[in-house]
């Protein structure tokens, strides 16, 4: 069996800076805010995977309905040979890619989640022992650079997580991941749609409440991390469609006036009673807007395919 290599690109206390900076600006300003990558610790990543399973959370089956029927067409399309996917988390729908793409040589699984990571490149190497994996611990909003692996390549981008980002993030991002590629080379894009309020909504605020433990979470990681004295309770779990910009956002509102310390910080932060903190947009897109944003940004769209109810969208663009 191949060994499974894991590269952090940033030094361990690197992601403490960060999670300080970002704590400190995000929740001194107004409105509050907090980026959603430091949703995914340990346990943050458990409650995502759990969120999947939730009858209410379509995203990811239509997304996997969609991988089991084109990944074959996918493999004949871009022969690749190196898999690169970003947000892997657990590589679970990636599975159904994997087996398709026959020449494939090496997959490298890039996210914040070591623990993630891990666990997802422990449980691919089982199911297949000849694939090299090199799993890289980083921000993909950060530079970072590929391994030498062959190719041609294919990036993927699943779960929608492109719809986290704001639309300039994502122009920058685009940009970014166009120059790891090179010319011919395929991006692989996974996009919810737009679609009646409702559905929407009960995917972003599930009847279990799981999803509010996961927005929750973010403030345990505060916690642990930083001193901090969130008391989770004290908040309650928001998601709203904005119409005007089609996206879902997730907030967090006191439930009472309260002032929360974060000693590492050395700071204090008031709470007036109703007051939010904005922790996540999750944007949903239409054809032509994934076909302008990946133009822009200097890839082709060549195919594009939705599940049955068409709900989701997975997007094949190459390379420029
Ligand atoms: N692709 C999987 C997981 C989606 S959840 C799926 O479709 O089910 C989003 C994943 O992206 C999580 O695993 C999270 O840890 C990771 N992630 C979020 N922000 C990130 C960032 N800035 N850099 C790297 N990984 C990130
Ligand atoms: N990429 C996922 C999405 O936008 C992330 C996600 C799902 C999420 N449910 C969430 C983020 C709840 C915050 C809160 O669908």
């Amino acid at each position: 069996m191949s060994p499974l290599t894991v590269t952090r690109t940033l030094p361990a206390d690197a992601t403490t800076a960060a999670l300080r900076a970002d704590v400190a600006h995000g929740l001194t300003r107004t409105p509050k805010q907090l980026p959603p990558k430091w949703f995914y610790d340990a346990r943050g990543s458990e409650l995502f995977d759990e969120i999947t399973t939730l009858p209410d959370y379509y995203p990811t089956r239509a997304e996997r309905e969609i991988l089991i029927s084109r990944s074959a067409d996918i493999a004949t399309a871009t022969g690749a040979r190196t898999l690169v996917e970003l947000g892997s988390g657990s590589s679970d729908k990636t599975r159904h890619l994997i087996a398709a793409l026959t020449g494939l040589h090496t997959y490298v699984p890039v996210d914040v989640s070591e623990t993630a990571l891990t666990a997802a490149g422990e449980a691919l190497l089982t199911l297949h022992p000849d694939l090299t994996v090199h799993a890289l611990v980083a921000d993909f909003q950060q530079g970072f650079a590929l391994p030498g692996t062959p190719g041609p390549r294919l990036l993927a981008f699943l779960g929608g997580t492109i719809g986290n980002l704001l639309p300039e993030e994502r122009a920058a991002f685009l940009r970014s991941v166009r120059d790891l590629l090179a010319p011919g080379d395929a991006l692989l894009l996974g996009t919810d749609l737009v679609k009646p309020e409702p559905t929407l909504i009960a995917a972003y605020d599930d009847a279990r409440g799981v999803t509010a433990d996961f927005n929750k979470n973010v403030l345990n990681v505060i916690n642990r991390e930083l001193g901090a004295d969130f008391d989770p309770a004290d908040f309650h779990h928001v998601a709203l469609w904005n119409a005007e910009r089609e996206w879902i956002e997730m907030r967090l509102r006191a439930r009472k006036e309260l002032t929360v310390k974060i000693p590492a910080l050395d700071l204090a932060v008031p709470f007036a009673e109703g007051e939010e903190i904005r922790t996540e947009i999750s944007a949903k897109f239409r054809q032509e807007g994934v076909r302008e944003e990946l133009g822009v940004a200097g890839f082709e769209l060549s195919r594009w395919w939705t599940d049955e109810a068409g709900r989701f969208a997975l997007s094949l663009a190459v390379r420029a």
